[in-house]
């Protein structure tokens, strides 16, 4: 949620932060803006409520003084105030000096404004971020050093905060972090900062990530002080993005090329995990105590995933499960000795966060099954699975969900086979089982890449589409249903199949698509044949035979009890192709759907 990057450089700063920001999108794209010290000590700063390269543009016509190598960049999802100009980042204070880039939520914003009006302060936007740039004003004329200034204003700031602090007269910069991500770097390249790795990875090979309450000056030689006195410098990190390449591969957007990548993401994931799997020890390496039942929690996709490893928990092991909404999950109570798994592809979604710091954990314990193994909720974690999906940049979660999928349900096995719940053959069985994961994702895209383009423009003005799965086909359906809601902008709900007699068949008329997942539940026929009695459109996503023959059934014999038990795992990918197909008939930006971000560090 909004992406901010800054740098120090020997070279001009203004293409770095336009490259950076554009890296940066995904985290919202209601507004971008920069701020550059320019070489007579003054502030440049350009807004635009368009994308990233109208920014370009704008700086590209730059003609007031040259510009240093010295500037903060925002990209915005607006929480507070409308998607204006005015309210993009940079905000700058009533002189035109300090200029600050902040994500996260201003609480006390309204109280503070109140209080720096009386005392003069003029406010330019509606934002609760440009109390922070006035604070630091305040600040700076009693101390006059940017540094113990940020410190003060910090401390008057509730709420979450990853800020970055220019002062244009003296070119230092500042950054300050609570409950918000924010990474530092130096290199021969110059001094950085970013919301996100990604930004930055061209320039740094390690990182260090800011924790809660740290102010770091951005200076040649870092200085990290929290609550004003010198605190200890974190450990550098490596940086996982070196040598990831950003390009498109000949795809028109990253979607297609993130759904294409999933064969191939599986299959490095499981060559990975399979041999840690029936001896036990990628459980035993996590270090977490013995468990009696499991609580996955997240939000959205990651939510999905971890119905999936539940259900593999249940169905392969006999361990009690749940799931919780993350947002909705602060008052839960646990059970004890309960394996918390808290899913999050970005381990910043803010709600995640919060639940995991209200939930009474007692005798139980947390595990973080995440994309970004440096992130927030890996810190906070007992212990940490990485699900090594490598960069996602579709801020719709697609290669994401099958690693987080694939991984969780091999530290199921592991977990299962080491505390002796399955033996080590049935473990070995299993994991062969998975192996034929990659090989039936190729088949699903094939299938799917067939089958959907002609289905298309029969169903593109429809005004709502149901989902319908049975037994593990069920958090399919969820997943179909919200995939096309937040790509095509049209109402989608899911049902677990049998549920449509009790209600939700009211809404079916002809015409109605209704997409059902048929992983082999015979029962589903008669669900079906409801349907299609009320002259509803029905889109099978399963064998052969089926509207979209995308599902390993037909691909030979399925392993009795293996991973139909808590699959079909391909079946997302014709449930992706469908939505993003859609999508673009409808002519929607499928990268960046409409009101969203892809890492949502706000409640
Ligand atoms: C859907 C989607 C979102 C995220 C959700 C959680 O395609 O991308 O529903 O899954 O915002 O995000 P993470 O996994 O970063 O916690």
């Amino acid at each position: 949620m909004c992406g901010i990057v800054a740098c120090r450089m020997d070279e001009a700063a203004g293409p770095f932060l336009i490259d950076a920001l554009k890296l940066l999108e995904y985290r919202g794209y209601d507004s971008a803006g920069v701020a550059i010290r320019t070489v007579d000590g003054t502030m440049a700063s350009s807004r635009t409520t368009n994308r990233v390269e109208t920014l370009e543009r704008q700086l590209d016509d730059w003609s007031g003084p040259a510009l240093s190598g010295t500037g903060i960049g925002h990209t915005r999802w607006a929480t507070h105030g409308a998607v204006t100009e005015t309210n993009a980042h940079p905000h700058a204070d009533c002189r035109q000096r300090v200029s600050i880039v902040h994500n996260g939520i201003i609480e006390n914003a309204d109280a503070l404004r109140r209080q720096l009006e009386q005392t003069g302060h003029v406010f330019a936007s509606e934002v609760d971020s440009e109390v922070v740039s006035h604070l630091i004003e305040e600040e700076l004329l009693i101390t006059g050093d940017l540094h113990s200034a940020v410190t003060a204003a910090t401390l008057r700031l509730h709420g979450s905060w990853a800020i970055v602090a220019l002062d244009a007269e003296t070119g230092r910069m500042v950054a300050a972090a609570h409950r918000s991500p924010l990474l530092v770097a130096h290199s021969a390249k110059g001094v950085f900062a970013a919301s996100d790795i990604n930004a930055i990875a061209e320039f740094v090979d390690e990182f260090q990530a800011m924790s809660d309450g740290d102010v770091v000056e951005l200076a040649e030689e870092f200085v990290w002080t929290r609550s004003g006195a010198h605190s200890a410098a974190p450990a550098y990190a490596a940086s996982n993005w070196s040598g990831v390449t950003h390009g498109l591969a000949g795809h028109s957007d990253y979607m297609s090329k993130e759904i294409a990548e999933q064969p191939e993401t599986a299959a490095r994931i499981i060559d990975r995990l399979a041999p840690m799997i029936a001896d036990g020890s990628l459980w035993a390496g996590l270090n977490l105590p013995p468990f009696e039942r499991v609580a996955v929690l997240g939000c959205g996709t990651s939510l999905n995933a971890g119905r999936v490893i539940a259900n593999a928990f249940g169905a392969l092991g006999d361990v009690p499960n749940s799931s919780l909404i993350a947002s909705e999950a602060s008052s839960a109570i646990m059970d004890p000795r309960t394996l918390v798994i808290a899913l999050s592809q970005s381990g910043e979604t803010a709600d995640v966060l919060r639940a995991i710091d209200d939930l009474d954990l007692g005798t139980s314990s947390l595990m973080a099954l995440t994309n970004s193994e440096h992130s927030t909720l890996a810190r906070r974690a007992d212990s940490m699975l990485n699900c090594n999906a490598g960069p996602e940049i579709g801020v719709a979660a697609t290669k994401t969900f099958v690693a987080q999928v694939i991984t969780g349900v091999a530290m199921a096995l592991s977990a299962l086979a080491a505390t002796r719940r399955i033996d080590r053959d049935y473990a070995r069985r299993q994991t062969d089982d998975l192996r034929r994961i990659p090989d039936l994702l190729a088949h699903a895209i094939a299938a799917s890449q067939k089958a959907i383009p002609p289905l298309i423009e029969e169903i593109r003005d429809a005004q709502g589409y149901l989902f319908l799965g049975r037994g593990a086909g069920v958090v399919y359906a969820a997943e179909g249903a919200l995939k096309l809601k937040e790509l095509s902008y049209r109402w989608a709900e899911h049902y677990p199949a049998g549920e449509l007699k009790h209600g939700p068949l009211a809404l079916v008329e002809a015409g109605t698509p209704v997409v059902v997942i048929d992983s082999g539940d015979r029962r589903i026929e008669s669900n079906i044949a409801e349907v299609e009695a009320r002259g509803g459109r029905v889109i099978r996503i399963g064998g052969a035979g089926s509207t979209i023959p995308a599902l390993g059934l037909s691909l030979g014999t399925p392993m009795p009890g293996g991973i139909d038990r808590w699959g079909p795992l391909e079946s997302v990918v014709p449930l992706q192709i469908l939505a993003r197909d859609l999508a673009l008939a409808l002519g929607r930006d499928v990268d960046k759907p409409r009101n969203l971000a892809k890492s949502v560090t706000v409640e």
